[in-house]
């Protein structure tokens, strides 16, 4: 079975998972401060502060917070998300408010925003979709316009640029995902960017159980004996283990990317004239995808996907939107015509670092193959 995702994990992830176990200091401390450093050369952006945490959803979690989101607040969101998403604004006690997205890039549709936003609005979610990036300029302006804080999940687009501009350099709140299967992985992790050393602080005292100890007592992986806690904090910070894998990956970012890149180019190069088949609207420059997705007709994707999990090729579905499950069927929302139809027609082929052109060659030919035979 060709697999859907294959994590990079090379004779540099498993020295240095190694020599953060022999270092004895298991918890927080000296590999993750480096890590965030070259996260932080990464996006260039001196005049913001990385923090690295337990998993992207804590990092979502953490920024609602960062943003003063709670009960009686609404957020938008597009419905067209990952679940982490609406979790983790259920989980701070405020209510969702669904927006549609765009047919082309599949982020969310600020025009779309424009009518769902009150006076309970607090803030606004903007996902990139793998390499189809949210014209952030726009969301800037947006959340000028109506007075909201950003939160900028780029789980997706670590290593991408806008307009030339790394991405986690330019939003309010950015957050980053490292999970197992994500472009740069820490095993488990995500990283949170944030626009103020207030900001800053508070990220690191709802990361560590609200402990009120400088950040740079855990760097040396030492800890502080007496603090003062007063807010309630979770336990979502990144362990040294997760950040040396995580540091052995960045080193390894520009073939991550190119290899990934090449990959989503010959797939559009190969499908873009099997009919019924739609490709990303990307040429794939300046991004680090994370998924390489095609749209067939409703009526296809799930007889495309079994077909090709017979002919030994694994799929995924990113994703069902949000409002089709029970527990935000009845959230708030605008027109989701996009998200109904996208919902039924996305499917998500085998797209990993490294991978060989003639599997990508392969998948295409069998994705060719189901149109050809199947539907004649
Ligand atoms: C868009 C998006 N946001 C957030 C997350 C959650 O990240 P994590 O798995 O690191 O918790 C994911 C994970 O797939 C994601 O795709």
């Amino acid at each position: 079975m060709i697999p859907m995702f294959k994590p990079l994990i090379e004779e540099e992830e498993i020295q240095a998972s190694r020599e953060a176990l022999e270092l004895g200091w298991l918890g927080m401390g000296s590999y993750v401060s480096a890590f965030e450093e070259e996260v932080k050369k990464l996006i260039g952006a001196e005049d913001k502060y990385v923090a690295a945490v337990s998993t992207g959803t804590a990092g979502l979690h953490v920024a609602l917070l960062v943003a003063g989101v709670g009960p009686g607040d609404e957020v938008i969101v597009s419905s067209f998300n990952c679940s982490a998403d609406f979790q983790v604004i259920t989980q701070v006690g405020a209510e969702i408010v669904f927006c549609d997205c765009e047919d082309d890039t599949l982020c969310i549709d600020l025009k779309r925003a424009e009518e769902l936003v009150t006076e309970r609005t607090k803030a606004i979610i903007v996902m990139d979709y793998d390499c189809l990036l949210c014209d952030h300029d726009e969301v800037a302006a947006f959340a000028q316009r109506h007075k909201l804080r950003v939160i900028h999940d780029a789980a997706h687009s670590f290593g991408s640029k806008y307009k030339g501009k790394p991405v986690g350099s330019f939003s309010d709140i950015c957050v980053f995902s490292h999970d197992p299967v994500k472009t740069v992985t820490c095993l488990d992790g995500g990283t949170i960017v944030v626009s103020t050393p207030e900001d800053l602080k508070l990220v690191h005292e709802l990361r560590l159980l609200g402990m009120q100890q400088p950040a740079a007592v855990m760097y040396k992986n030492q800890r502080a004996w007496t603090f003062d806690v007063e807010r309630v904090g979770y336990r979502y910070h990144m362990i040294n283990m997760h950040a040396a894998v995580g540091l052995a990956q960045l080193r390894k970012i520009g073939t991550i990317a190119k290899t990934r890149r090449d990959a989503c180019v010959e797939y559009s190069r190969l499908l873009a004239d099997v009919p019924m088949v739609r490709t990303p609207k990307s040429k794939f420059e300046d991004v680090n995808p994370f998924l390489y997705y095609i749209r067939v007709p409703e009526g296809h994707r799930d007889d495309l996907r079994a077909y090709l999990k017979e002919n030994g090729v694994d799929t995924g579905i990113h994703w069902q939107p949000g409002h089709w499950f029970t527990l935000w069927k009845d959230c708030k929302a605008g027109d989701l015509s996009v998200t109904n139809s996208v919902g039924k027609e996305i499917l998500s082929l085998p797209l990993y670092s490294k991978m060989d052109l003639a599997i990508v060659r392969e998948v295409a030919a069998k994705v060719r193959s189901y149109f050809d035979k199947v539907v004649g």
